[in-house]
């Protein structure tokens, strides 16, 4: 078993643009002679005027529009726009919206360049998953703390027919910059705010809930950004609250647990996330919920094989000092499913009415999808994800 850190190349071009105002600097950030393709989702920047100041800030510049990217971005609408792109020769992408947008995105921006068949961008039995050698250059305006997607090279696409959520990744597809004003993350309702505190809480835990390798300042990076979403994450779901501060610190969180700066040379665990990936395509739970639901279930069914990070977790997480190790990892477990509970969102298919039926349902998609040897040491077969499922009913 791994016990050093392992080696790591460490990269990320994405030039971050942080604060208020900052979506006036787009004249300089684009050159001026791109034709620029503007993606949205399904009208909250319309609604509350972000486009019309992204429209503004772009200035004499050719742009055009293509909005409807919907939440769990589809491979059939970003594939309007890989035609669009091509037919009137965009050469330079705004995504202005959440995770979902920028994925979207990515994908366009890949697909658009790509040599043959786009689906074969993918893996998990949908396409060859062929490299990304190119793809048009981006940028983002985030509106929505939650995927990190504004500074990483992934996406996660949904093929609706196949009831499939496949994620792909290229160093191609980080964005070139991304403008993140916390004032726009005002207008987010209390659910998608949840969503957010939890989605990233969960990013940190499968970079950092693994074995370990005695790495410091990857360790301490996850536990100061877990402490700071367990502090601020209760006050950040009042959607009533407009303190800057509050916005300002969750916004960089959630960029932060997904941007590169927790995952070099330590070991990761993608699991929860692949066992909601097949919950949100079949039944169309919320990305986040579906992390609230498997991530508590996940640790208690391997809280052998996580148990000296558990316990690290708890004492240095969650300030747990009385009890037995065994016990202070329970306490964790508990206090982390409480947590998600406090922030309105489920932790079991019972909440989401779903019952005992589900299992099998599930675990015969993660089959489908190749899906039998997650987790930091590849060793959580198809039985223990069954096992799984059936801890969250
Ligand atoms: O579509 P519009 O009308 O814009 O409304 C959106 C959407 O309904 C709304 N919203 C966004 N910003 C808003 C706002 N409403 C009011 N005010 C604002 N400022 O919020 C809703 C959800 O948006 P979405 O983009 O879907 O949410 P999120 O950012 O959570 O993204 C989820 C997607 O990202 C993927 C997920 O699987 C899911 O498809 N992920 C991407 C990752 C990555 N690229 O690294 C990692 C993640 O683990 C995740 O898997
Ligand atoms: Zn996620």
């Amino acid at each position: 078993m791994q016990k050093n850190i392992s080696n790591f190349t460490y990269f990320n071009p994405t030039k971050i643009l942080f604060g208020k105002n900052q979506i006036s600097a787009l004249d300089q950030l684009i050159p001026s002679n791109k034709k620029v393709l503007i993606t949205y989702g399904g009208g909250s920047v319309i609604k509350f005027g972000t486009l019309d100041k992204v429209k503004e800030a772009l200035g004499k510049r050719e742009y055009g529009e293509f909005g409807g990217i919907e939440a769990n971005p589809t491979f059939e609408t970003a594939m309007k726009a890989v035609e669009l792109v091509k037919k009137e020769g965009y050469d330079f992408l705004l995504a202005v919206g959440g995770g979902s947008v920028i994925d979207a995105t990515k994908f366009i921006v890949a697909a658009a360049e790509f040599e043959g068949d786009p689906i074969n961008i993918f893996g998990s039995g949908i396409g060859t998953r062929e490299p990304i050698k190119t793809a048009l250059p981006f940028g983002t305006i985030l509106t929505l703390p939650a995927t990190g997607s504004e500074m990483n090279a992934g996406s996660v696409i949904t093929f609706k027919e196949k009831k499939a959520k496949v994620s792909f990744g290229s160093p191609k597809v980080f964005p070139t910059f991304s403008i993140l004003e916390p004032e726009l993350t005002y207008t987010l309702p209390e659910r998608q705010l949840a969503n957010g505190v939890i989605d990233a809480f969960v990013h940190i835990t499968e970079q950092y809930l693994t074995f370990p390798v005695d790495a410091m300042v990857q360790d301490r990076f996850s536990e100061g950004l877990l402490q700071t979403l367990i502090e601020i994450g209760p006050d950040v779901i009042d959607e009533t609250n407009k303190d800057y501060n509050l916005r300002a610190n969750f916004m960089w969180t959630a960029t932060n647990a997904l941007n590169g700066t927790l995952s070099p040379g330590v070991p990761q665990d993608w699991a929860s996330h692949d066992l909601g990936h097949e919950i949100t395509a079949l039944y169309h739970i919320d990305h986040a919920r579906t992390l609230s639901i498997v991530l508590p279930a996940l640790l208690t069914i391997r809280k052998n094989e996580k148990h000296g990070k558990l316990v690290q977790y708890a004492e240095r997480v969650w300030h747990i000092t009385e009890g037995s190790d065994e016990e202070k990892v329970t306490a964790a477990i508990e206090k982390t499913k409480v947590f998600f509970e406090r922030l309105g969102a489920p932790t079991s298919f019972k909440d989401i009415d779903l019952g005992e039926e589900v299992v099998e349902i599930l675990v015969a998609q993660l089959e489908k999808h190749g899906k039998n040897s997650l987790s930091e040491r590849k060793d959580q077969t198809i039985e223990i994800s069954r096992k799984i499922y059936q801890a969250a009913l």
